[in-house]
């Protein structure tokens, strides 16, 4: 009858980068960081690489489910270990998911909602039986550690979440998802490729670079806008929703989403205080943390809402089974 969300699992690395230790680096405070994003602490890898985060987050969320009813791998990140082979293909090689079509997604932080959005149709369309979405970062590679205005905002770890086809449960009742252009190229990552002897390329910097107060501006319209769509395609209220799980990108941003929509921030889940915006690893870790909660019961509707670079944004709402 629907695509169920099955289970989820998160990983993170094991270090912890504190905002004190951050004032050492930039001329910060941990009381300024804590009031503009409501971020105390993020995860960085050192040790482990993007593989073993996603590996570990699709292993929780797979529990002792059969190996070979996994059919569809999708990976969403903008920080993956290699372009070629991709994360999903790591993935599928590293867990023995011999049945899995694998591939990425890069859609910044709006990643694992595209991720979705993208597996519902194909799973309806090619009847698969079961798929891992998972969201991987590791953001601190691409960070700026002498930019005030970035290096405080990221951190490192996964999300996973299985889907699956049920018979009888309704699982995603809508989804949406929406490209605006970056006209001032408020959020951008540059690459850096090779010299050839044909060219002389610019140097360029691959690190985030981004005009926080328009990125700011943007998240809380596209929010609003992609909120309102899957409530309306599923023809129910804000109030209907049990919970929603914003992207973490800023504690402000969350608290704006739930004003917009009238409803308690008590319904928010917020976990960026001790994970930072890992991008699009972000929405699959709160959700992870939403459903280890012991808060939600089976019918509990649920909205998932995320925008990032590109622009993108994006919202699923599901019934949890
Ligand atoms: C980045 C962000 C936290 C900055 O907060 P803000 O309230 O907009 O702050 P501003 O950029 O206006 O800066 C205000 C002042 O704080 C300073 N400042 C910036 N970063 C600082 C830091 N880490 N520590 C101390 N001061 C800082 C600025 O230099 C500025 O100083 P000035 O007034 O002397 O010029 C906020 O804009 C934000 O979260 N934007 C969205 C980012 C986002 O979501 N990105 C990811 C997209 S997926």
């Amino acid at each position: 009858m629907g695509i169920v969300i099955a289970s989820t699992g998160k990983a993170l690395p094991e270090f912890k980068l504190e905002n004190e230790q951050l004032s050492k680096l930039v001329d910060t405070n941990s009381q300024w960081i804590i009031d503009r994003t409501g971020i105390e602490t993020r995860h960085i890898a050192i040790k482990e690489t993007g593989l073993d985060l996603a590996v570990k987050a699709a292993e929780e969320a797979m529990g002792d489910m059969d190996k070979d009813s996994i059919e569809l791998i999708l990976v969403a990140t903008v920080t993956p270990d290699m372009l070629v082979p991709s994360m999903g293909a790591l993935v599928k090689k590293t867990l023995g998911l011999k049945n899995a079509i694998a591939y990425d997604i890069n859609a910044a932080c709006s990643g694992f909602i595209y991720g979705l959005w993208n597996a519902e149709a194909l799973m309806k369309t090619h009847k698969i039986k079961r798929a891992l979405i998972i969201g991987v970062e590791r953001l601190t590679r691409i960070t700026n550690w002498e930019d005030r205005g970035t290096c405080v905002l990221f951190g490192d770890g996964s999300g996973c979440a299985v889907l699956e086809h049920s018979d009888s449960k309704k699982g995603i009742m809508s989804s949406f998802v929406k490209n605006y252009d970056d006209v001032t190229n408020c959020l951008t990552v540059d690459m850096q490729y090779l010299n050839t002897p044909f060219a002389d390329d610019e140097p360029k910097e691959p690190y985030i670079h981004m005009n926080g107060t328009q990125v700011f501006r943007f998240a809380v319209g596209a929010i609003g806008e992609v909120m309102d769509a899957v409530l309306q395609k599923a023809g129910i209220k804000a109030d209907d929703v049990k919970y929603y799980v914003p992207h973490q990108a800023n504690v402000r941003i969350i608290q704006s989403a739930a004003q917009r929509i009238k409803q308690p921030i008590e319904k928010f889940q917020v976990s960026i205080r001790t994970t930072g915006n890992v991008s699009a690893a972000s929405i699959p870790m709160a959700l992870a943390d939403l459903m280890k909660s012991g808060k939600v019961r089976p019918g509990d509707k649920i909205m998932l809402v995320g925008f990032g670079g590109g622009l993108s944004a994006g919202a699923i709402l599901f019934e949890a089974i």
